[in-house]
Protein backbone atom coordinates (compact mmCIF):
# COMPACT_ATOMS: atom_id res chain seq x y z
CA UNK A 1 0.00 0.00 0.00
CA UNK A 2 1.80 3.13 -1.00
CA UNK A 3 2.31 6.07 1.70
CA UNK A 4 -0.73 8.18 -0.13
CA UNK A 5 -3.41 5.45 0.42
CA UNK A 6 -2.55 4.52 4.03
CA UNK A 7 -2.72 8.51 4.69
CA UNK A 8 -6.18 8.28 3.11
CA UNK A 9 -7.23 5.14 5.49
CA UNK A 10 -6.11 7.04 8.44
CA UNK A 11 -8.16 10.38 7.72
CA UNK A 12 -11.03 7.95 7.08
CA UNK A 13 -10.69 6.41 10.24
CA UNK A 14 -10.31 9.94 12.35
CA UNK A 15 -13.31 10.84 10.81
CA UNK A 16 -15.19 7.65 12.02
CA UNK A 17 -13.87 8.47 15.41
CA UNK A 18 -15.02 12.01 15.45
CA UNK A 19 -18.65 10.99 14.12
CA UNK A 20 -19.12 8.16 16.23
CA UNK A 21 -17.67 11.17 19.47
CA UNK A 22 -20.25 13.26 18.13
CA UNK A 23 -23.29 10.92 18.32
CA UNK A 24 -22.45 9.87 22.08
CA UNK A 25 -21.77 13.75 23.30
CA UNK A 26 -25.06 14.46 21.00
CA UNK A 27 -26.80 11.50 23.23
CA UNK A 28 -26.14 13.36 26.49
CA UNK A 29 -28.96 16.09 25.43
CA UNK A 30 -30.64 16.27 22.02
CA UNK A 31 -31.57 12.46 22.22
CA UNK A 32 -31.59 12.22 26.13
CA UNK A 33 -30.29 8.39 27.06
CA UNK A 34 -30.88 7.30 23.69
CA UNK A 35 -27.87 5.05 23.70
CA UNK A 36 -27.90 4.11 27.30
CA UNK A 37 -31.83 2.43 26.92
CA UNK A 38 -30.36 1.02 23.23
CA UNK A 39 -32.27 -1.20 21.72
CA UNK A 40 -35.08 0.36 23.49
CA UNK A 41 -34.23 3.86 22.25
CA UNK A 42 -37.24 6.45 21.85
CA UNK A 43 -40.75 6.45 22.47
CA UNK A 44 -43.37 5.53 19.95
CA UNK A 45 -43.77 4.03 16.61
CA UNK A 46 -39.90 4.47 15.32
CA UNK A 47 -38.95 2.48 18.69
CA UNK A 48 -41.26 -0.66 18.43
CA UNK A 49 -39.32 -0.76 14.52
CA UNK A 50 -36.11 -0.35 15.29
CA UNK A 51 -35.92 -1.78 18.75
CA UNK A 52 -37.54 -4.98 17.06
CA UNK A 53 -34.93 -4.62 14.45
CA UNK A 54 -32.04 -4.40 16.57
CA UNK A 55 -33.72 -7.24 18.86
CA UNK A 56 -34.12 -9.36 15.70
CA UNK A 57 -30.34 -8.49 14.62
CA UNK A 58 -29.71 -9.57 17.81
CA UNK A 59 -30.79 -13.18 17.81
CA UNK A 60 -29.98 -14.06 14.56
CA UNK A 61 -26.03 -13.30 14.85
CA UNK A 62 -25.74 -14.66 18.90
CA UNK A 63 -27.67 -17.71 18.14
CA UNK A 64 -25.28 -18.14 14.48
CA UNK A 65 -21.97 -17.22 16.79
CA UNK A 66 -24.04 -20.20 19.62
CA UNK A 67 -21.56 -19.03 22.22
CA UNK A 68 -22.24 -21.15 25.18
CA UNK A 69 -21.98 -19.36 28.89
CA UNK A 70 -18.64 -18.64 30.59
CA UNK A 71 -17.56 -17.60 26.95
CA UNK A 72 -15.29 -15.09 26.31
CA UNK A 73 -16.68 -13.21 23.43
CA UNK A 74 -15.26 -9.80 22.02
CA UNK A 75 -17.88 -7.14 20.79
CA UNK A 76 -16.10 -5.33 17.85
CA UNK A 77 -17.31 -1.64 17.25
CA UNK A 78 -19.45 -2.43 20.35
CA UNK A 79 -20.60 1.45 20.50
CA UNK A 80 -22.90 2.13 23.41
CA UNK A 81 -22.56 -1.75 24.29
CA UNK A 82 -25.79 -2.78 24.39
CA UNK A 83 -24.71 -6.26 22.53
CA UNK A 84 -21.98 -7.22 25.22
CA UNK A 85 -24.99 -6.03 28.45
CA UNK A 86 -27.28 -8.44 26.61
CA UNK A 87 -24.03 -11.11 25.73
CA UNK A 88 -23.54 -10.56 29.70
CA UNK A 89 -27.01 -11.16 30.90
CA UNK A 90 -27.00 -14.57 28.86
CA UNK A 91 -23.89 -15.27 31.12
CA UNK A 92 -21.47 -14.70 28.42
CA UNK A 93 -18.09 -12.71 29.08
CA UNK A 94 -17.43 -9.98 27.35
CA UNK A 95 -14.40 -7.48 26.19
CA UNK A 96 -16.31 -4.46 24.30
CA UNK A 97 -13.95 -3.12 21.81
CA UNK A 98 -14.41 0.54 19.84
CA UNK A 99 -12.28 3.05 18.30
CA UNK A 100 -14.24 6.05 19.71
CA UNK A 101 -13.51 6.42 23.80
CA UNK A 102 -16.86 8.48 24.04
CA UNK A 103 -18.81 5.83 22.82
CA UNK A 104 -17.30 3.42 25.33
CA UNK A 105 -17.83 5.85 28.00
CA UNK A 106 -21.67 5.48 27.61
CA UNK A 107 -20.68 1.74 27.70
CA UNK A 108 -18.91 2.20 30.57
CA UNK A 109 -22.05 3.83 32.15
CA UNK A 110 -24.50 1.19 31.10
CA UNK A 111 -22.61 -1.91 31.91
CA UNK A 112 -20.84 -0.53 35.35
CA UNK A 113 -18.03 -1.28 37.25
CA UNK A 114 -16.77 -4.94 36.72
CA UNK A 115 -16.97 -4.10 32.79
CA UNK A 116 -14.37 -5.18 30.18
CA UNK A 117 -13.88 -2.26 27.80
CA UNK A 118 -10.89 -1.18 25.29
CA UNK A 119 -10.27 2.09 22.98
CA UNK A 120 -8.80 0.07 20.05
CA UNK A 121 -8.82 -0.07 16.25
CA UNK A 122 -10.55 -3.61 14.33
CA UNK A 123 -7.07 -3.26 11.95
CA UNK A 124 -4.78 -3.52 14.96
CA UNK A 125 -6.44 -5.00 17.95
CA UNK A 126 -5.00 -4.92 21.21
CA UNK A 127 -4.92 -8.44 22.19
CA UNK A 128 -2.47 -11.37 22.98
CA UNK A 129 -3.04 -14.37 19.88
CA UNK A 130 -5.84 -16.85 20.44
CA UNK A 131 -7.41 -15.45 24.11
CA UNK A 132 -10.80 -15.15 22.70
CA UNK A 133 -14.13 -17.85 22.60
CA UNK A 134 -15.97 -16.15 19.90
CA UNK A 135 -16.05 -12.18 18.09
CA UNK A 136 -19.30 -10.06 17.80
CA UNK A 137 -19.41 -7.61 15.07
CA UNK A 138 -23.12 -5.77 14.39
CA UNK A 139 -23.43 -3.02 11.82
CA UNK A 140 -19.12 -1.79 12.20
CA UNK A 141 -17.17 -4.11 9.70
CA UNK A 142 -18.43 -1.63 6.83
CA UNK A 143 -17.26 1.15 8.48
CA UNK A 144 -13.72 0.02 8.55
CA UNK A 145 -11.13 1.05 5.72
CA UNK A 146 -8.96 -2.01 5.17
CA UNK A 147 -11.57 -5.49 6.31
CA UNK A 148 -8.93 -8.32 5.07
CA UNK A 149 -6.66 -6.51 7.47
CA UNK A 150 -9.25 -6.68 10.31
CA UNK A 151 -10.11 -10.04 9.74
CA UNK A 152 -6.52 -11.32 10.23
CA UNK A 153 -6.69 -9.42 13.15
CA UNK A 154 -9.97 -11.22 14.29
CA UNK A 155 -8.78 -14.40 13.25
CA UNK A 156 -5.40 -13.90 15.27
CA UNK A 157 -6.85 -12.91 18.66
CA UNK A 158 -9.61 -16.36 18.74
CA UNK A 159 -8.67 -19.43 20.02
CA UNK A 160 -8.15 -22.10 17.30
CA UNK A 161 -12.04 -23.57 17.70
CA UNK A 162 -13.55 -19.91 18.09
CA UNK A 163 -15.62 -18.28 15.39
CA UNK A 164 -16.68 -14.57 14.66
CA UNK A 165 -19.98 -13.57 13.40
CA UNK A 166 -20.53 -10.48 11.36
CA UNK A 167 -23.67 -8.93 10.86
CA UNK A 168 -23.76 -6.19 8.20
CA UNK A 169 -25.55 -4.13 6.07
CA UNK A 170 -25.57 -5.55 2.36
CA UNK A 171 -26.72 -5.09 -1.04
CA UNK A 172 -27.90 -1.43 -1.51
CA UNK A 173 -26.74 0.36 1.90
CA UNK A 174 -24.51 2.77 0.74
CA UNK A 175 -26.97 4.34 -2.16
CA UNK A 176 -29.96 4.61 0.95
CA UNK A 177 -30.87 7.96 1.34
CA UNK A 178 -29.98 7.71 5.15
CA UNK A 179 -26.36 6.47 4.29
CA UNK A 180 -25.59 9.39 2.00
CA UNK A 181 -26.81 11.88 4.47
CA UNK A 182 -24.18 10.34 7.19
CA UNK A 183 -21.67 10.11 4.43
CA UNK A 184 -22.29 13.82 3.64
CA UNK A 185 -22.81 15.22 7.30
CA UNK A 186 -20.71 12.93 9.33
CA UNK A 187 -17.74 11.88 6.35
CA UNK A 188 -18.21 8.03 7.74
CA UNK A 189 -17.40 5.29 5.52
CA UNK A 190 -20.82 3.87 4.62
CA UNK A 191 -20.66 0.92 1.99
CA UNK A 192 -22.35 -2.28 0.60
CA UNK A 193 -20.66 -5.56 2.04
CA UNK A 194 -20.95 -8.26 -0.75
CA UNK A 195 -21.23 -11.72 1.25
CA UNK A 196 -19.64 -13.39 -1.38
CA UNK A 197 -16.65 -11.07 -1.08
CA UNK A 198 -17.11 -11.37 2.57
CA UNK A 199 -17.00 -15.04 2.31
CA UNK A 200 -13.96 -15.07 0.54
CA UNK A 201 -12.10 -12.49 2.52
CA UNK A 202 -12.91 -15.05 5.43
CA UNK A 203 -11.12 -17.51 4.23
CA UNK A 204 -7.97 -15.74 2.70
CA UNK A 205 -7.85 -14.34 6.49
CA UNK A 206 -7.54 -17.73 7.82
CA UNK A 207 -11.02 -18.97 8.58
CA UNK A 208 -11.44 -22.33 8.08
CA UNK A 209 -15.25 -22.80 7.85
CA UNK A 210 -17.39 -19.88 6.79
CA UNK A 211 -21.58 -19.71 6.29
CA UNK A 212 -24.13 -17.40 6.07
CA UNK A 213 -27.33 -17.35 7.37
CA UNK A 214 -30.53 -15.93 5.97
CA UNK A 215 -31.90 -12.95 7.39
CA UNK A 216 -35.92 -12.41 7.17
CA UNK A 217 -36.51 -9.11 9.06
CA UNK A 218 -39.39 -8.07 9.01
CA UNK A 219 -40.72 -11.93 8.75
CA UNK A 220 -42.45 -12.80 5.86
CA UNK A 221 -46.20 -13.85 5.64
CA UNK A 222 -48.33 -16.09 3.44
CA UNK A 223 -51.84 -16.24 2.90
CA UNK A 224 -53.78 -19.22 3.63
CA UNK A 225 -54.07 -19.84 -0.45
CA UNK A 226 -49.75 -19.31 -1.06
CA UNK A 227 -49.17 -21.43 1.80
CA UNK A 228 -51.30 -24.58 0.50
CA UNK A 229 -50.01 -23.94 -2.58
CA UNK A 230 -46.30 -24.29 -1.05
CA UNK A 231 -47.14 -27.40 1.05
CA UNK A 232 -47.87 -29.37 -2.35
CA UNK A 233 -44.27 -28.36 -3.62
CA UNK A 234 -43.63 -32.10 -2.51
CA UNK A 235 -41.64 -33.26 -5.91
CA UNK A 236 -38.10 -33.96 -4.93
CA UNK A 237 -37.27 -33.59 -8.87
CA UNK A 238 -38.49 -30.42 -9.13
CA UNK A 239 -36.47 -29.15 -6.46
CA UNK A 240 -33.41 -30.85 -8.11
CA UNK A 241 -34.01 -29.44 -11.24
CA UNK A 242 -35.07 -25.77 -9.93
CA UNK A 243 -31.46 -25.80 -7.60
CA UNK A 244 -29.81 -27.05 -10.80
CA UNK A 245 -31.23 -24.45 -12.84
CA UNK A 246 -30.08 -21.81 -9.90
CA UNK A 247 -26.50 -22.79 -9.74
CA UNK A 248 -26.01 -22.79 -13.63
CA UNK A 249 -27.37 -19.14 -13.49
CA UNK A 250 -24.91 -18.01 -10.88
CA UNK A 251 -21.95 -19.49 -12.31
CA UNK A 252 -22.45 -18.08 -15.55
CA UNK A 253 -23.19 -14.61 -14.46
CA UNK A 254 -19.87 -15.14 -11.97
CA UNK A 255 -17.12 -17.36 -13.67
CA UNK A 256 -14.78 -17.07 -17.22
CA UNK A 257 -15.61 -18.98 -20.60
CA UNK A 258 -14.40 -22.13 -19.59
CA UNK A 259 -17.04 -22.67 -16.60
CA UNK A 260 -19.91 -20.70 -18.86
CA UNK A 261 -19.94 -23.75 -20.83
CA UNK A 262 -20.30 -25.87 -18.47
CA UNK A 263 -22.64 -23.74 -16.76
CA UNK A 264 -24.96 -23.90 -20.18
CA UNK A 265 -24.47 -28.04 -20.26
CA UNK A 266 -26.32 -27.93 -16.78
CA UNK A 267 -28.57 -25.90 -17.62
CA UNK A 268 -29.87 -27.36 -21.00
CA UNK A 269 -29.56 -30.43 -18.22
CA UNK A 270 -32.43 -28.94 -16.42
CA UNK A 271 -35.02 -28.30 -19.67
CA UNK A 272 -36.55 -31.55 -20.12
CA UNK A 273 -37.46 -32.01 -16.58
CA UNK A 274 -38.64 -28.75 -15.96
CA UNK A 275 -40.35 -28.96 -18.99
CA UNK A 276 -42.18 -32.26 -17.84
CA UNK A 277 -43.22 -30.05 -14.70
CA UNK A 278 -44.50 -27.30 -16.63
CA UNK A 279 -46.50 -29.33 -18.95
CA UNK A 280 -47.98 -31.10 -16.04
CA UNK A 281 -46.30 -34.59 -15.90
CA UNK A 282 -43.87 -33.49 -13.72
CA UNK A 283 -42.05 -36.23 -12.59
CA UNK A 284 -43.42 -38.10 -9.43
CA UNK A 285 -41.57 -38.21 -5.86
CA UNK A 286 -40.71 -42.27 -4.65
CA UNK A 287 -44.13 -41.62 -2.26
CA UNK A 288 -46.31 -40.83 -5.25
CA UNK A 289 -45.57 -43.62 -7.46
CA UNK A 290 -45.89 -46.10 -4.77
CA UNK A 291 -48.55 -45.09 -2.56
CA UNK A 292 -51.15 -42.56 -4.05
CA UNK A 293 -50.59 -42.39 -8.08
CA UNK A 294 -53.81 -40.22 -8.33
CA UNK A 295 -51.79 -37.16 -6.53
CA UNK A 296 -51.73 -34.30 -8.35
CA UNK A 297 -48.32 -33.69 -10.61
CA UNK A 298 -46.69 -30.48 -10.16
CA UNK A 299 -48.25 -27.37 -11.58
CA UNK A 300 -46.21 -24.64 -13.04
CA UNK A 301 -47.49 -22.30 -10.38
CA UNK A 302 -45.57 -24.63 -8.01
CA UNK A 303 -42.56 -24.65 -9.77
CA UNK A 304 -42.51 -21.02 -9.83
CA UNK A 305 -43.19 -20.48 -6.21
CA UNK A 306 -40.06 -22.71 -5.69
CA UNK A 307 -38.11 -20.39 -7.87
CA UNK A 308 -39.61 -17.33 -6.08
CA UNK A 309 -38.69 -18.75 -2.51
CA UNK A 310 -34.82 -19.50 -3.88
CA UNK A 311 -34.90 -15.65 -4.89
CA UNK A 312 -36.06 -14.62 -1.73
CA UNK A 313 -33.74 -16.24 0.18
CA UNK A 314 -31.19 -15.03 -1.98
CA UNK A 315 -32.13 -11.27 -1.80
CA UNK A 316 -32.33 -11.93 2.39
CA UNK A 317 -28.93 -13.37 2.12
CA UNK A 318 -27.81 -10.06 0.10
CA UNK A 319 -29.23 -7.47 1.58
CA UNK A 320 -28.20 -8.64 5.08
CA UNK A 321 -25.44 -11.13 5.19
CA UNK A 322 -24.65 -12.58 8.36
CA UNK A 323 -21.80 -14.68 7.84
CA UNK A 324 -20.21 -16.93 10.74
CA UNK A 325 -16.32 -17.53 10.03
CA UNK A 326 -15.10 -20.01 12.42
CA UNK A 327 -11.22 -21.00 12.75
CA UNK A 328 -11.59 -24.46 13.24
CA UNK A 329 -13.73 -27.46 13.96
CA UNK A 330 -15.52 -26.95 17.45
CA UNK A 331 -15.69 -29.76 19.27
CA UNK A 332 -18.94 -30.56 21.45
CA UNK A 333 -18.80 -30.60 25.06
CA UNK A 334 -21.47 -30.64 27.58
CA UNK A 335 -21.86 -27.02 27.70
CA UNK A 336 -23.02 -27.15 23.65
CA UNK A 337 -23.62 -30.52 23.62
CA UNK A 338 -23.60 -32.37 20.62
CA UNK A 339 -25.22 -36.31 21.15
CA UNK A 340 -25.59 -36.85 24.97
CA UNK A 341 -25.60 -40.65 25.29
CA UNK A 342 -24.17 -43.03 28.66
CA UNK A 343 -23.99 -46.49 29.21
CA UNK A 344 -24.93 -46.72 33.22
CA UNK A 345 -24.22 -50.11 34.69
CA UNK A 346 -24.81 -51.29 38.32
CA UNK A 347 -22.84 -54.24 40.10
CA UNK A 348 -26.09 -55.27 42.28
CA UNK A 349 -29.34 -56.11 40.48
CA UNK A 350 -31.13 -54.99 43.25
CA UNK A 351 -30.29 -52.74 46.06
CA UNK A 352 -31.53 -53.53 50.03
CA UNK A 353 -30.91 -51.03 52.78
CA UNK A 354 -32.19 -50.33 55.73
CA UNK A 355 -34.78 -47.72 56.16
CA UNK A 356 -33.29 -44.09 56.90
CA UNK A 357 -29.95 -45.65 56.20
CA UNK A 358 -27.08 -43.57 54.11
CA UNK A 359 -25.62 -45.92 51.68
CA UNK A 360 -23.05 -46.04 48.50
CA UNK A 361 -23.02 -47.25 45.20
CA UNK A 362 -20.39 -47.86 42.66
CA UNK A 363 -21.88 -47.03 38.73
CA UNK A 364 -20.08 -47.36 36.08
CA UNK A 365 -20.54 -44.92 33.10
CA UNK A 366 -19.43 -45.48 29.45
CA UNK A 367 -19.79 -41.68 27.53
CA UNK A 368 -21.57 -43.53 24.36
CA UNK A 369 -21.58 -40.02 23.01
CA UNK A 370 -20.01 -37.30 20.77
CA UNK A 371 -19.56 -34.80 23.43
CA UNK A 372 -16.75 -34.35 26.17
CA UNK A 373 -18.66 -34.52 29.63
CA UNK A 374 -16.92 -31.85 31.16
CA UNK A 375 -16.71 -32.11 35.11
CA UNK A 376 -15.83 -29.46 37.11
CA UNK A 377 -18.90 -27.13 38.16
CA UNK A 378 -19.80 -24.41 37.66
CA UNK A 379 -22.86 -21.68 38.63
CA UNK A 380 -24.50 -21.83 35.29
CA UNK A 381 -23.93 -25.45 34.31
CA UNK A 382 -23.01 -27.37 31.39
CA UNK A 383 -21.31 -30.15 33.53
CA UNK A 384 -22.22 -33.48 33.78
CA UNK A 385 -23.16 -35.37 37.07
CA UNK A 386 -24.85 -38.90 37.67
CA UNK A 387 -27.83 -38.52 39.02
CA UNK A 388 -30.34 -40.71 40.41
CA UNK A 389 -34.23 -40.13 40.96
CA UNK A 390 -36.28 -41.93 43.49
CA UNK A 391 -39.53 -43.64 42.40
CA UNK A 392 -42.52 -45.90 43.29
CA UNK A 393 -43.15 -49.27 42.12
CA UNK A 394 -45.53 -47.86 39.47
CA UNK A 395 -42.80 -45.73 38.53
CA UNK A 396 -44.10 -42.67 39.71
CA UNK A 397 -41.72 -39.55 41.02
CA UNK A 398 -41.36 -39.62 44.56
CA UNK A 399 -38.03 -37.13 44.19
CA UNK A 400 -36.51 -35.39 41.58
CA UNK A 401 -33.19 -34.97 42.89
CA UNK A 402 -32.66 -38.09 45.02
CA UNK A 403 -28.81 -38.06 44.18
CA UNK A 404 -26.26 -36.41 42.67
CA UNK A 405 -22.55 -37.42 41.87
CA UNK A 406 -19.94 -35.42 40.42
CA UNK A 407 -17.68 -37.31 37.79
CA UNK A 408 -13.99 -36.87 38.59
CA UNK A 409 -12.46 -35.75 35.77
CA UNK A 410 -13.75 -35.37 32.01
CA UNK A 411 -14.73 -37.83 30.34
CA UNK A 412 -14.43 -37.90 26.44
CA UNK A 413 -16.61 -39.96 24.04
CA UNK A 414 -15.33 -43.60 24.50
CA UNK A 415 -13.97 -43.33 27.84
CA UNK A 416 -15.37 -45.41 30.96
CA UNK A 417 -15.47 -44.26 34.75
CA UNK A 418 -16.43 -45.36 38.12
CA UNK A 419 -18.95 -43.19 39.98
CA UNK A 420 -19.48 -43.30 43.56
CA UNK A 421 -22.88 -42.49 44.54
CA UNK A 422 -23.93 -41.90 47.82
CA UNK A 423 -27.96 -41.96 48.29
CA UNK A 424 -30.31 -41.63 51.86
CA UNK A 425 -33.11 -44.76 52.28
CA UNK A 426 -36.38 -43.13 52.58
CA UNK A 427 -37.82 -43.74 56.09
CA UNK A 428 -40.92 -45.50 55.42
CA UNK A 429 -39.95 -49.04 54.82
CA UNK A 430 -41.45 -50.42 51.41
CA UNK A 431 -40.34 -51.43 47.41
CA UNK A 432 -39.14 -48.71 45.54
CA UNK A 433 -36.78 -47.72 42.53
CA UNK A 434 -33.99 -45.64 41.96
CA UNK A 435 -33.56 -44.40 38.11
CA UNK A 436 -30.25 -43.69 37.43
CA UNK A 437 -29.08 -41.31 34.56
CA UNK A 438 -26.35 -39.04 33.42
CA UNK A 439 -27.24 -34.90 33.75
CA UNK A 440 -25.58 -32.47 31.89
CA UNK A 441 -26.27 -29.90 34.56
CA UNK A 442 -28.98 -26.93 33.71
CA UNK A 443 -29.08 -28.38 30.10
CA UNK A 444 -31.07 -31.62 30.08
CA UNK A 445 -30.95 -35.09 31.69
CA UNK A 446 -29.48 -37.34 28.91
CA UNK A 447 -32.92 -39.75 28.88
CA UNK A 448 -34.59 -36.50 27.74
CA UNK A 449 -32.79 -36.32 24.66
CA UNK A 450 -32.58 -40.17 24.07
CA UNK A 451 -29.94 -42.20 26.04
CA UNK A 452 -31.16 -44.75 27.98
CA UNK A 453 -31.85 -44.67 32.07
CA UNK A 454 -31.23 -47.44 34.36
CA UNK A 455 -33.77 -48.37 37.05
CA UNK A 456 -32.95 -50.59 40.14
CA UNK A 457 -35.20 -51.90 42.60
CA UNK A 458 -34.50 -50.54 46.11
CA UNK A 459 -36.06 -52.91 48.90
CA UNK A 460 -36.50 -50.68 52.41
CA UNK A 461 -36.63 -53.09 55.27
CA UNK A 462 -37.38 -52.14 59.14
CA UNK A 463 -34.18 -50.90 61.01
CA UNK A 464 -33.21 -52.59 63.70
C1 LIG B 1 -23.13 1.55 13.71
S1 LIG B 1 -22.17 1.49 15.13
C2 LIG B 1 -22.62 -0.11 15.76
C3 LIG B 1 -22.48 -0.20 17.24
C4 LIG B 1 -22.98 -1.51 17.88
N1 LIG B 1 -22.31 -2.69 17.37
C5 LIG B 1 -24.46 -1.65 17.73
O1 LIG B 1 -24.92 -2.59 17.05
O2 LIG B 1 -25.18 -0.83 18.30
C6 LIG B 1 -20.53 1.21 14.52
C7 LIG B 1 -19.43 1.33 15.56
O3 LIG B 1 -18.20 0.90 14.97
C8 LIG B 1 -17.15 1.72 15.47
N2 LIG B 1 -16.01 1.65 14.54
C9 LIG B 1 -15.92 2.14 13.29
N3 LIG B 1 -14.71 1.90 12.76
C10 LIG B 1 -14.01 1.19 13.70
C11 LIG B 1 -12.70 0.62 13.73
N4 LIG B 1 -11.85 0.74 12.71
N5 LIG B 1 -12.32 -0.05 14.84
C12 LIG B 1 -13.18 -0.17 15.91
N6 LIG B 1 -14.42 0.36 15.93
C13 LIG B 1 -14.84 1.03 14.82
C14 LIG B 1 -17.79 3.10 15.55
O4 LIG B 1 -17.08 3.95 16.44
C15 LIG B 1 -19.21 2.77 16.03
O5 LIG B 1 -19.33 2.85 17.43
Amino acid sequence: MSERTLEILEHQKQREVEAANRKASSADHAEGTWFLQQPFAGTGMSNTRLALGEIFNFSVSVAALDPAPGDLVLDLGAGSCWVSDWLNRLLVDTVSLDIAGDMLRIGQQRLGAGAKLTTGDFESLPFPDGVFDGAICISALHHVPDISRALREIRRVLKKDAGAVFSEPGLGHASQAQSKTEMEELGVLERDIIVTELMDECRDAGFEFVSVHPYLFPPLAYDHELWRSIQQVTQPSTIFSLKTLWQAMVEMTRYGSANRRLAWARLASTIPLLGRVYSGKGARSDRQTRSSPAEKPVRPPDALLCWQSLLTLRHAVEAHPVVVAQAGKRQPDSRRPGILKGQITVSEPIWQVEAGASFRVQVKVENVGDTLWLAEPTSYGGFVTLGAKLLDTENLLIAQDYGRALLGADLAPGETTIVELTLNAPAEPGEYRVKLDMVDECVAWFEHVGSEAVVVPLTVSLSQ
